[in-house]
């Protein structure tokens, strides 16, 4: 009995599963064990100078300099390490106005925005 059960689950569990591992390919969005050279060539540079300086800008400034958030120029980032600013971009600043931006950006975005800032890239 439980194993016709089994048997008869088994085609349609398959199906899902194929399902959900074909979505990615389908709709071309990188996977988590995508490698993170790879995600590299495929994030879109100037897309993300454009969220830098529109969205971070919001309350940075657009260029940066400072509003609402303080200025992220390099000459202003210097105690903190690239790293340390990509988890600042990925999980906010609990207790003030500066938000979590996991979920719009992945780690390699926020790697990228990181070095970005470090180096005066988007000014
Ligand atoms: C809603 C307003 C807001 C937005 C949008 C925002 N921030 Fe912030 N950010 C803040 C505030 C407020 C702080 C903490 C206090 C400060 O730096 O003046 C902060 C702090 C930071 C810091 C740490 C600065 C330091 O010297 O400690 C970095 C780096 C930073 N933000 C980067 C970014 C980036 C990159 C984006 C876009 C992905 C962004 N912020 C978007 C408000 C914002």
């Amino acid at each position: 009995m439980a194993r016709t059960e089994r048997m008869a689950q088994n085609p349609l569990r398959s199906f899902l599963k194929a399902g959900l591992l074909a979505l990615p390919l389908l709709t071309g969005v990188p996977v988590g064990a995508l490698a993170d050279e790879e995600a590299l060539k495929i994030i879109d540079r100037e897309k993300l100078t454009d969220f830098v300086q529109q969205d971070c800008g919001s309350c940075h400034g657009l260029t940066l300099e400072g509003g609402l958030g303080g200025p992220i120029l390099p000459e202003n980032l210097e105690h903190m390490d690239a790293d340390v600013i990509q988890e600042v971009i990925l999980g906010g600043l609990p207790g003030t106005a500066m938000p979590p931006w996991r979920g719009f950006l992945n780690e390699t975005e926020a790697a990228f925005i990181a070095e970005g800032l470090k180096t005066g890239a988007f000014k």
